[in-house]
């Protein structure tokens, strides 16, 4: 319940951001992508606006993050999740941009002045140009590369990190990447390709630990994941009970299993819960409430996954994203505090919690989804720029508020 303290003083309250889907002005794969003869007709054809799935200067957060870490002070939160875009920071194998160092430096600085936590993604998701022309993830050169970007992060700005995640969502990345073909490099259906991906993250992610941490000795690292709250639709079928159990391990826990001995913690982004049944299409969520993205509401499943894979680890969780689409802002109020409920009630489970961050700050770019769903405790008018907090934001203040 509100107002009864069961969480810590140092507990994290904020929200979460990535560098591309707010900064704005680069150019990475993805804004090569998103220009492309093909993707530009598929939009065409689908009766879209090329224009709106478009990232260009995204929110400006890059020239305004000033006033959007004013906002976030204001609002209470006393910790945030930014990321760093590799493509701004490298743009050329041998060129590194001075600006781009000093500016995130000065950007974490600014966030330490006013109190924050510091929680900062090195990679999500998109790549500068030359590394996805020598194959990205699929090259095991981009291993090496990804090694002396973050040699170069640890040396100009780690100092003002305090919790390090190297990437974000690896197997969604993929999975989206090479076999949906919904994301760049949008290939379909390769599905060894996939896993040299995965492969390569995995040791970029176990290099960067051992980086970070020899020369930070007791900072905490991790790797970013979705975890999904499979359930059986019958308690007690032993067929959905295994059907749930081969999710976990298919969607997850594999990939789990080759990161745990190097991560001081997890990393958990929750957005999704899958009730399994027996029967095709095996997979029936009620749905009694969705948000704009379709996604089913069902803030009980952020509690099973906390308590699965705290009992699982035993490691302390951060939620790294937590939140919905939602432009009327009609649901994000209750929303927040459902899943503030379930962590709640994981936190009486035992389950050690870090922190909880919502996705997101601002609105932004939803990558395949362009401008149109919007994430932001904060609105933002991309014609003027213009922030305007939503009522829920307040809501979240208070809850926060009763709590510290
Ligand atoms: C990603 C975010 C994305 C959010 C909502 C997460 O999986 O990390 O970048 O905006 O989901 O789709």
């Amino acid at each position: 319940m509100e107002g009864q303290n069961k969480f810590s003083k140092n507990f994290l309250w904020g929200a979460a951001t990535s560098a591309y889907q707010v900064e704005g002005g680069v150019e990475t794969d993805w804004s090569l992508w998103e220009k492309s003869k093909k993707r530009v007709a598929k939009l065409k054809k689908q009766g879209q606006n090329p224009d709106d799935y478009i990232c260009g200067e995204a929110v400006d957060h890059y020239r305004r993050y000033k006033e959007d870490i004013d906002l976030a002070a204001s609002l209470g939160h006393n910790a945030m999740r930014i990321g760093l875009e590799w493509a701004r920071i490298q743009p050329q194998p041998d060129t590194w941009n001075v600006d781009a160092i000093n500016h995130y430096r000065d950007e974490l600085r600014y966030l330490k002045e006013k109190g924050f936590t510091t929680v900062v993604t090195l990679n999500h998701w998109t790549l500068p140009i030359w590394v996805a022309e020598q194959g990205g993830w699929e090259n095991d050169k981009t291993i090496q590369a990804f090694h002396t970007y973050v040699e170069v992060v640890i040396k100009e700005i780690g100092a003002d990190i305090d919790y390090w995640l190297t990437f974000n969502e690896p197997t969604l990345y993929a999975f989206n990447g090479w076999v949906r073909g919904k994301w760049p490099p949008a290939k379909v259906l390769r599905i060894f390709k996939m896993y040299k991906v995965l492969f390569n993250l995995i040791r970029a992610h176990r290099n960067a630990y051992k980086q970070i941490r020899g020369y930070f000795k007791k900072v905490p690292v991790s790797i970013v994941m979705s975890w999904i709250d499979f359930e059986p639709g019958h308690r007690n079928n032993p067929i959905e009970l295994l059907i749930v159990k081969i999710s976990r391990y298919l969607a997850k826990d594999w990939f789990l299993h080759k990161v745990i001995d190097k991560m001081n913690f997890l990393a958990v982004n929750y957005y999704f819960h899958d009730r399994i049944v027996w029967y095709p299409p095996f997979r029936v969520n009620k749905k009694e409430q969705v948000t704009e993205m379709g996604w089913e509401i069902y803030p009980e499943g952020l509690y099973h996954v906390l308590k699965y894979y705290y009992e699982k680890t035993f490691l302390p969780v951060l939620i790294t994203e937590n939140g919905l689409a939602d432009a009327q802002d009609k649901q994000r109020a209750d929303f927040i505090r459902d899943h503030i409920a379930a962590v709640e009630k994981a936190l009486d489970m035992g389950v050690k919690i870090i922190g909880y961050l919502h996705w997101s700050l601002l609105d932004n770019f939803e990558w395949a989804e362009g401008f149109e769903k919007k994430f932001g405790l904060i609105e933002v008018d991309r014609k003027t720029m213009e922030r305007k907090v939503r009522p829920s934001a307040f809501v979240y203040k208070e809850i926060i508020e009763s709590n510290i």
